[in-house]
């Protein structure tokens, strides 16, 4: 693994006890029976019940064990040995059934040979990955024939705005080749907390690099989607609005702040 990612990898270990005891990710919530996933990855994935699911960089599992809760059979995968601790901790301690795997995304082929009805992987998994077009392989490589592939991610055009301004500001570029370093605050749920890992090394993606990498993986597109919407509050002016997403204020211009996209093998 190169140093950015064993940088990334040690902050992902800090970040999974700061995350796991913040009241974004509410834990309590989960054991106690709540599923975490939203609803627009559930109507959009489909109905799971009775069949596999292969969760890529799947943090600490809460979201890979909602999963499981609506019936799929679920496989996690992640980098940071402190999250699938805690991922098979949890498993344990809900009697949801799932099998977590700790490894690198790109080493899972020494890990893991079977393939699964769906791959699945949401919410800030791409700006830590140096190769796009070998993680479309890899999610093809997983998908049984006709199996689906399901991405829900940031929109990197909201990756564009800046995080400490109070209105939108453009601060970084949309083609830009990583790895690029930031200085760590704490972490995303709580930048409060103490946290001993100061940078993080992020690589910046397009959404026609996504796409175009899955269509050089054999994968079918069946839908891409653009979102006005987020699913926690990234930019500090946004609104949370009725529907429990984040919208940009009523009197700014929508933008696409989420996409998804669904395919096929
Ligand atoms: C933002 S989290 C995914 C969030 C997930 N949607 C959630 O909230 O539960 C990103 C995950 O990617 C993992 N990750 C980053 N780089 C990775 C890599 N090269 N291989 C495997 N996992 C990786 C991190 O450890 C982290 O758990």
């Amino acid at each position: 693994m190169d140093p950015y990612r064993k940088n990334n990898q040690a902050l992902w270990n800090e970040w999974t006890r700061i995350n796991a005891a913040s009241t974004m990710y509410r834990l309590d919530e989960f054991i106690a029976g709540e599923n975490k996933l939203n609803p627009l990855e559930i109507s959009e994935v489909g109905p799971v019940a009775g069949r596999s699911l292969l969760h890529l960089q799947c943090h600490f599992g809460m979201d890979t064990l909602s999963w499981a809760r609506l019936g799929a059979n679920v496989t996690g995968v992640d980098f940071s040995d402190e999250a699938i601790r805690l991922a098979q901790k949890l498993s344990q301690q809900t009697g949801l059934p799932g099998r977590f795997i700790c490894c690198d995304l790109y080493d899972l082929p020494q890990h893991l040979t079977e393939a699964f009805d769906i791959v699945y992987t949401s919410y800030g998994v791409l700006s830590w990955l140096p190769d796009l077009p070998n993680w479309a392989k890899l999610a093809a490589r997983y998908l049984k024939p006709g199996g689906i592939f399901y991405i829900a991610e940031f929109h990197p055009l909201s990756m564009m705005l800046d995080e400490t301004a109070e209105q939108p500001v453009l601060r970084y570029p949309y083609f830009k080749e990583g790895p690029v370093e930031f200085a760590v605050q704490g972490s995303y749920a709580d930048p409060t907390a103490e946290c001993a890992v100061k940078t993080e090394y992020d690589w910046f993606y397009t959404l026609e690099g996504v796409i175009t990498s899955l269509l050089a993986a054999g994968l079918k597109l069946e839908f891409v989607h653009e979102f006005p919407y987020t699913v926690y509050p990234q930019l500090p002016y946004l609104v949370r609005g009725e529907d429990g997403y984040w919208h940009m204020p009523p009197h700014q211009p929508a933008l696409p702040l989420l996409f998804s996209i669904r395919a096929q093998k």
